[in-house]
């Protein structure tokens, strides 16, 4: 089910410079939602009533008062994120979702592994709480990756999960020095019935299917392209076909979450 409605602000916080982690009272979009899902928000100003961004969901608490609480994390990067980042507690953005196809996990799954690079981190916290909540059983790792020290995201909320989290950094500034999938090459080492998670820039989502592909293990990626409706209106989303492929895929409606195989062959 979907639900636009206007929601009240409860905390937005500057977690890193940068960079943002907006509550929202919005109990019934955060009861609906799975992880992977997002939503479109819009600061709701009567002068600027198009600057309706998609957000992925990044987390879905319980509050105080037993109402759900929805959370976004971005970064500013335009005007949008810009007037996103300036509403304070007590103010209110219109909110539609939630909205797209989320991930899934595979029921023989010893192993899942997530990948996020720099703002793709956002789906994943979401991701791990269900997984810690509902599939406890499964052990989770968590692999980050991002240019510096300041570009790593929620390493703290994912250890408060209880899950194991590595970093590597392109400037060596905090785990190890390089890029992410060294560290998923490693992870990937022994034999494991594993599954992929992974959210980030193409070039780090390509990388990371490659090796899932080498290692047989099922892969499912997150694309993060610009969404103007996040309804299959604009067809502003379409991504590059694959070889062969005839139809274009759109990131609001067959994915964001999408099996990598249909991606990359
Ligand atoms: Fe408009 Fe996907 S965002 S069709």
């Amino acid at each position: 089910k979907l639900f636009d409605t206007t929601a009240l602000v409860l905390e937005n916080k500057e977690i890193q410079p940068g960079y943002f982690r907006m509550e929202l009272a919005a109990n019934d979009i955060a009861c609906a939602s799975a992880p992977g899902q997002f939503v479109m928000v819009s600061p709701g100003d009567s002068i600027q009533p198009l600057l309706r961004r998609p957000f992925c969901v990044h987390d879905v608490k319980e509050g105080a008062d037993g109402k759900w609480i929805l959370s976004i994390l971005f970064v500013v990067i335009g005007e949008g994120t810009r007037i996103l980042s300036r509403k304070a507690p007590g103010e209110t953005v219109q909110v539609l979702g939630p909205l797209g196809k989320g991930f899934s996990l595979n029921t023989d799954t010893e192993e899942c592994l997530l990948v996020a690079g720099g703002i793709g981190a956002a789906p994943m916290v979401f991701l791990a709480r269900y997984l810690a909540q509902e599939f406890s059983p499964v052990s989770c790792k968590v692999l980050l990756g991002a240019r510096t020290a300041n570009d790593v995201l929620c390493r703290d909320v994912f250890e408060q999960i209880g899950l194991e989290v590595q970093a590597a950094t392109e400037d060596g500034g905090l785990g190890a020095k390089g890029l992410v999938t060294a560290l998923l090459d490693k992870a990937l080492e022994g034999d494991s019935a594993r599954q992929i998670f992974t959210c980030g820039p193409m070039p780090m989502l390509k990388a990371v299917a490659a090796m899932a592909r080498e290692h047989n293990t099922p892969c499912q990626v997150s694309v993060e392209a610009a969404m103007a409706c996040g309804m299959g209106a604009c067809l502003g989303c379409a991504l590059p076909k694959k070889e062969g492929q005839v139809k274009h895929l759109h990131a609001c409606m067959d994915g964001p979450v999408l099996d990598a195989g249909l991606l990359w062959s």
